[in-house]
């Protein structure tokens, strides 16, 4: 709480997208920061984190959080830690969205997971702006009487492009051959998906809370949209690599490192 409360000093956050670890074995990198733990120890660190993001959000403020279901343990976190959030009654629960990875995990005996899950709540009654994706809209037809006038849907609406809803498929999995890919920051988020949450639920020059940095993708986003970004991760190389990260999109306008190391001067760290 007063590590959070000293982050932001006196700024109020308007959005807080955090992105904890999701208790579950990450591949072969079961860091000392991302191991798993039993389930009540993680909801106790769940409620502290949350606690101390609520703290520290203004009155009208969204708050996203990315969460997983390990289903070799009976889905939990993510059921255990929705609940948990009733006990937060100063949040309304506003959605859950899916983002459909293009490369999943699974075995020729199950289905493939490529599903992330993003839950959304807010505080008070802050704005929410509609976006669009870059799919164009095909299908023509749910006709409705405009001032008398039978009108479809193509007519009707704002834009040429699809909303997003809340099943993202639009949004390609940050993989080696991007230019916003960290080599070494295996649970990196695509900068679409955050720019598409900072752009729906805040506006120019607010605060954006993000406790979870890793490869600081929520820091570059909130860069290029004109936010602030308050950020920090536990794992002082990821801190490092955030702090670069930013230094070097400045510098340069590039959003990652594609495939180099992010750590020139040591050879091989990853
Ligand atoms: C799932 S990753 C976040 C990914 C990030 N959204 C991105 O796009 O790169 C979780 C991060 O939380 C950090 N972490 C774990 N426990 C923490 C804690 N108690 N406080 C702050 N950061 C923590 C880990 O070091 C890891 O970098």
């Amino acid at each position: 709480m007063r590590d959070v409360e000293n982050l932001m000093g006196k700024a109020k956050a308007s959005l807080a997208v955090n992105d904890p670890p999701y208790n579950v074995v990450v591949g072969n990198a079961n860091t000392h920061n991302l191991s798993k733990i039993d389930l009540p120890s993680y909801l106790d660190f769940s409620k502290k984190w949350v606690a101390a993001t609520l703290n520290v959000l203004a009155s009208n403020a969204h708050f996203y959080v990315w969460m997983g279901a390990d289903y070799r343990d009976n889905f939990q976190p993510l059921p255990d830690f929705m609940i948990l959030m009733r006990e937060f009654t100063t949040l309304k629960a506003r959605n859950f969205i899916t983002i459909r990875n293009q490369r999943g995990f699974g075995t020729q005996k199950n289905w493939m997971w490529v599903r992330q899950e993003l839950l959304h709540y807010t505080k008070g009654n802050p704005n929410f702006r509609v976006v669009y994706t870059d799919i164009p809209k095909i299908l023509r037809g749910y006709y409705k009487e405009v001032n008398g006038r039978i009108t479809e849907n193509l007519e009707r609406s704002k834009s040429e492009m699809i909303r997003p809803g809340n099943v993202w498929v639009d949004i390609q999995q940050v993989f080696y051959r991007m230019e916003e890919n960290v080599p070494g920051c295996y649970a990196q988020k695509p900068l679409k998906a955050i720019q598409r949450i900072i752009e729906s639920s805040s506006n120019d020059g607010d605060f954006v809370l993000d406790l979870f940095a890793h490869s600081g993708t929520t820091l570059i986003a909130a860069e290029q949209l004109g936010r602030t970004a308050y950020t920090a991760d536990i794992d002082p190389i990821f801190a490092e690599v955030t702090i670069r990260r930013l230094e070097r999109y400045r510098k340069t306008g590039k959003t990652g490192w594609q495939w180099q190391n992010p750590f020139p001067e040591i050879d091989q760290i990853f």
